[in-house]
């Protein structure tokens, strides 16, 4: 039986989130420059968007680039912000093909400004695709995020618009995602790193980690799928028993 037809369809991750990493090493690894490890890194957006669109994933995180990454070699900077504008360039028409939606989060003032009007566009051009929607973390950092909400959530107490002893998750959840984008229940970083590096630090909270010792380059389909499998056959407990959690099942 092949992997994909091991997943249960019924019980898939709404959200998955993907710390794509290890492209500098898999390119030093074959004595290339590091920028061709990120241009080998498409391919592997592309397959996994698709595996995921094809099973029925409805929301899809990429961390595309760290608040962090605008301090690597400026060459490195330019040729991802370069592929960054190529690739969304050349991808629109596949997304629309397959109705995805493209979304960005992170500080994207900070954008070169082709690649923001770029990203602007494809957003545009793809905001009335249903089937997925692909959120690309771009010059994001989880605790710029959080700030941000609280900034917006003070200016509203300070306004009077809302009080103060009615901010709770949902609110501050609201603030942050301002989409209604479910937390992911699943995060998948790759190259046997084992952080969350500055990533959803408030929506990852009770979701499954899984770590792959594969580089991104080298991520494929069936990568994603075993990914999907393995966090099918885990147990999610919210703190709860697992005698609680399998009784609820049976009701
Ligand atoms: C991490 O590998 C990867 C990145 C910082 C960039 C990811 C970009 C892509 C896959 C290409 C473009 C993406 C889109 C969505 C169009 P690393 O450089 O940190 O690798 P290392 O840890 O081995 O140095």
């Amino acid at each position: 039986m092949h992997l994909k037809d091991k997943i249960n369809l019924q019980k898939l991750p709404k959200h998955v989130a993907i710390i794509m990493d290890g492209n500098g090493r898999w390119a030093k690894q074959q004595g290339k420059h590091r920028v061709f490890g990120h241009q080998n890194g498409v391919q592997s957006v592309r397959e996994v968007t698709e595996a995921g669109a094809e099973l029925g994933i409805q929301y899809m995180t990429l961390y595309a680039f760290s608040t962090e990454n605008w301090n690597r070699p400026k060459l490195e900077v330019m040729a991802l912000m370069k592929l960054l504008v190529h690739t969304i360039r050349k991808e629109v028409k596949t997304l629309n093909k397959n109705s995805i939606r493209l979304q960005a989060v992170g500080n994207l003032k900070l954008l070169p400004k082709d690649a923001y009007k770029e990203l602007q566009e494809a957003i545009e051009a793809t905001k009335d695709n249903t089937r997925m929607t692909l959120v690309l973390a771009l010059s994001y950092s989880s605790k710029w995020e959080i700030i941000e909400a609280v900034k917006k959530i003070a200016r509203e107490a300070k306004d009077g618009s809302i009080e103060i002893e009615d901010i709770d998750e949902t609110m501050f959840s609201a603030a942050l995602s301002p989409d209604n984008i479910p937390d992911p229940e699943l995060m998948i970083r790759t190259s046997g790193e084992t952080r969350i590096s500055n990533f959803l630090l408030w929506q990852l909270a009770y979701a499954e980690l899984y770590f792959s010792p594969v580089f991104w380059p080298d991520f494929r389909k069936d990568n994603f799928y075993q990914a999907i499998y393995d966090y099918q056959n885990r147990e999610r407990r919210f703190g709860k028993t697992s005698e609680q959690i399998l009784d609820g099942e049976s009701q």
